[in-house]
C-alpha cells in the first residue's frame, strides 16, 4: 500500500475527476474511496482515462473502497462490491474495507443507486434514530462476505475501518483471511499510538491507515470541534524551519508513526503539497511537540445517530 493516498470523501463529483488526474500526475497511486461517497463513477473515469492514455497501468494503482453500514448482511457484501466495481468499471479493487463495525437497519430503498437516492439519503446516515438505527448483524458474519469477495477475485485484500482492539481480535480469532489494515482517524489531536502498537503486536500485522490526517480543516472554528493542528502557530513555526507547510509537517509526523495517510484535497497545489512530505526529518523536539498535541479528541463521531 503506497504510504500516501488521496482521500475522496466530500470531493464533489464535478471536481474529483480532475483531482484524481492531478494526483496521478503528482505521483499518487493509492486512492481511498467508498460507496457512500457517491463519486466512485467519476473516480473510476479519471483512473481509466489515466490508464488509457498510458500514464499508469492498472497494476500500479492501489484502489480502496468500503462496504457501507446498511449492507452488513453476509449475502449483501458481494453484490455491494460488484456495484462498486461497476461504478469504477474495473474488474477488481485492491482493498475492500468494512466501513464501520456496526450495521444500520436496512431500509427498503437501500439497493437504489446512491446518486438516485435524493431525499432518502438520510437513511444511509440515520441521524436521530438512536438505538433503532442499528442492525444486530455481527461484523464477524459480515467478514465472511468480505472473504467471499477475495475468493471470487473481486478484491486483492480486505480490511477494517473504525474497529477497536476488542473488535479486531474477534475478527482475527474467527477469520479465514486476515484483515490487512484498520482505517481510523489519526491526526496529532488523536495520534492513536496505542492502537498502532496493538495492531503491530502478536503477529497481528495490521497496518493503520490514518483518515482525517489534517484534522478536517473545513470544520475549523466549529464549536466543540477540535482545532486542526495545521492551524497551530507553533506548527507554523516548525514548518518554517524546514521550509515546509504545516500540512507537510503534520503528514511527515504521522508517517513517522508507521502509518499510511489519506489526505483529501480537490486543490491541485495542495494535492502536490500533501505527497511532497518525504524529504525531511523532524527533530526530536518538534516530534515531542506534536506528540504533546494528543488530546484524544475525534473529529468524526457517530454521536448524532
Ligand atoms: N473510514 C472512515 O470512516 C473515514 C472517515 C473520514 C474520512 N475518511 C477518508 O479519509 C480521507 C481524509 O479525511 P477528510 O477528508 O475527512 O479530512 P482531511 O484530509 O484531514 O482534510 C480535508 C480538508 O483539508 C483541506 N486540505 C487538504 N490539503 C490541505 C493542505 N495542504 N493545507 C490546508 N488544507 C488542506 C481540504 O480542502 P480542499 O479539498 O478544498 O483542498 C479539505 O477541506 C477522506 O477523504 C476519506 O477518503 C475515511
Amino acid at each position: 500500500m503506497p504510504t500516501v493516498g488521496l482521500g475522496t470523501y466530500k470531493s464533489p463529483p464535478g471536481q474529483v475527476e480532475q483531482a484524481v488526474k492531478d494526483a496521478i500526475d503528482a505521483g499518487y497511486r493509492h486512492f481511498d474511496c467508498a460507496w457512500l461517497y457517491g463519486n466512485e463513477v467519476e473516480v473510476g473515469n479519471a483512473l481509466r482515462e489515466k490508464i488509457n492514455e498510458g500514464t499508469v497501468k492498472r497494476e500500479d494503482l492501489f484502489i480502496v473502497s468500503k462496504l457501507w453500514n446498511n449492507f452488513h448482511a453476509k449475502e449483501k457484501v458481494v453484490p455491494m462490491i460488484k456495484e462498486t466495481l461497476n461504478n469504477f468499471q474495473m474488474d477488481y479493487i485492491d482493498l475492500y474495507l468494512i466501513h464501520w463495525p456496526f450495521g444500520f437497519k436496512v431500509k427498503k430503498y437501500c439497493y437504489i443507486i446512491y446518486r438516485e437516492l435524493a431525499d432518502e439519503t438520510a437513511s444511509l446516515v440515520p441521524v436521530g434514530e438512536g438505538e433503532d438505527a442499528f442492525s444486530d448483524t455481527d461484523y464477524v458474519e459480515t467478514w465472511k462476505g468480505m472473504e467471499e469477495c477475495v475468493n471470487l477475485g473481486l478484491t486483492k485484500s480486505i480490511g477494517l475501518s473504525n474497529f477497536n482492539a476488542e473488535q479486531i481480535d474477534r475478527v482475527l480469532k474467527k477469520c479465514k483471511i486476515k484483515p490487512v489494515c484498520n482505517q481510523v482517524e489519526v491526526n496529532p489531536n488523536l495520534n492513536q499510538k496505542k492502537l498502532i502498537d496493538f495492531c503491530r503486536q502478536r503477529q497481528r500485522d495490521i497496518v493503520i491507515v490514518g483518515y482525517c490526517p489534517l484534522g478536517r480543516s473545513e470544520y475549523a472554528g466549529t464549536p466543540g470541534f477540535p482545532d486542526p493542528t495545521i492551524y497551530d502557530p507553533k506548527v507554523a513555526e516548525i514548518a518554517k524551519k524546514y521550509n515546509k507547510t504545516p500540512a507537510q509537517v503534520v503528514l511527515n509526523y504521522l508517517i513517522s508513526l508507521g502509518i499510511s495517510v489519506i489526505p483529501k484535497s480537490v486543490t491541485k497545489s495542495r494535492i502536490i503539497e500533501n505527497i511532497d512530505v518525504f524529504d525531511f526529518k523532524l527533530d526530536p523536539g518538534d516530534v515531542s511537540y506534536l506528540d504533546s498535541c494528543n488530546k484524544k479528541s475525534k473529529s468524526i463521531t457517530i454521536s448524532g445517530i
